[in-house]
């Protein structure tokens, strides 16, 4: 599609008050998610939003020989979070930066409090996310994605965790933020949660905000939340049924 920008909206992408890609401010990004993708993982999800097309294998639970992370009493569940080359404008440079670093850490916090790790003790639970093309979003969508490639590789849990972010942009708080509002807006907050409870397992906020503006992006996220939890059983019942 084609969009013609008029001299009024050059700097900022948008019409006054419009988001870019005219989505209404509690509105999410196009969503697919289909689960069982790959035949050689215990568990695989294939999720696109947006832009972001991300692909998640499980593993596990199966033997853990590292001693040094081994628990005696429980399963450890590892998260690896991984840019390829493409996947971005400028080229990724392959392998493990802090930024991956960090979003494999709480990926694996977020998700951890569903598992039922204890039946599995000495174990590991391996969880690889590959984002093929980035667009804003991508550790939520990432948490997502691995939340449902685990339900497929039957992991015993007591939720399936969901994802999402809302923040702010061209000053409007808004849900799903862009790879544009994310970079260009004034704040972002990506939470993950547990649909049933309502349990927060992630909280994360980048930029300013005030404390009503931080409420509202809350409740935004927890909205946003609850409509991409509905997808995810979707795909679990595409492939499994009810
Ligand atoms: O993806 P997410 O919003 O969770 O994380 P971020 O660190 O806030 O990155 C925002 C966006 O910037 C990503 O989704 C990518 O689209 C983009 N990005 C990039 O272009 N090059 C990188 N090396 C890292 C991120």
């Amino acid at each position: 599609m084609i969009t013609i920008i008029t001299n009024t909206n050059i700097n900022t992408g948008t019409e006054a008050g419009e988001r870019a890609d005219g989505r209404a401010s509690n509105e999410l990004r196009p969503l697919k998610i289909e689960a069982g993708v790959l035949k050689r993982a215990d568990g695989s999800a294939y999720l696109e939003l947006g832009g972001n097309k991300i692909l998640v294998a499980v593993y596990g639970p199966r033997e853990l020989h590292v001693r040094r992370i081994m628990q005696p009493n429980r399963a450890v569940l590892r998260c690896r979070y991984n840019m390829a080359p493409f996947s971005v404008d400028d080229r990724k440079r392959p392998g493990p930066d802090r930024r991956s670093v960090e979003i494999s850490k709480i990926t694996s916090e977020a998700l951890t409090p569903v598992v039922f790790l204890e039946k599995f003790p000495r174990s590991t639970i391996d969880v690889f996310i590959e984002i093929l093309q980035a667009d804003g979003g991508t550790r939520c969508a990432g948490i997502t994605a691995a939340s449902v490639a685990l339900a497929d590789a039957g992991v015993p849990m007591k939720d399936m965790i969901v994802s999402c972010a809302a923040g702010k942009a061209n000053e409007k708080i808004v849900l799903d933020l862009s790879e544009w509002e994310d970079k260009e807006g004034e704040a972002d907050v990506p939470i993950a949660m547990m649909p049933r409870t309502g349990e927060i397992t992630l909280l994360q906020s980048d930029g300013n905000l005030t404390p009503e503006e931080f409420e509202k992006a809350l409740d935004l996220a927890v909205e946003g939340c609850k409509k991409i939890s509905e997808e995810q059983k979707k795909a679990i019942i595409a492939r499994y049924g009810d």
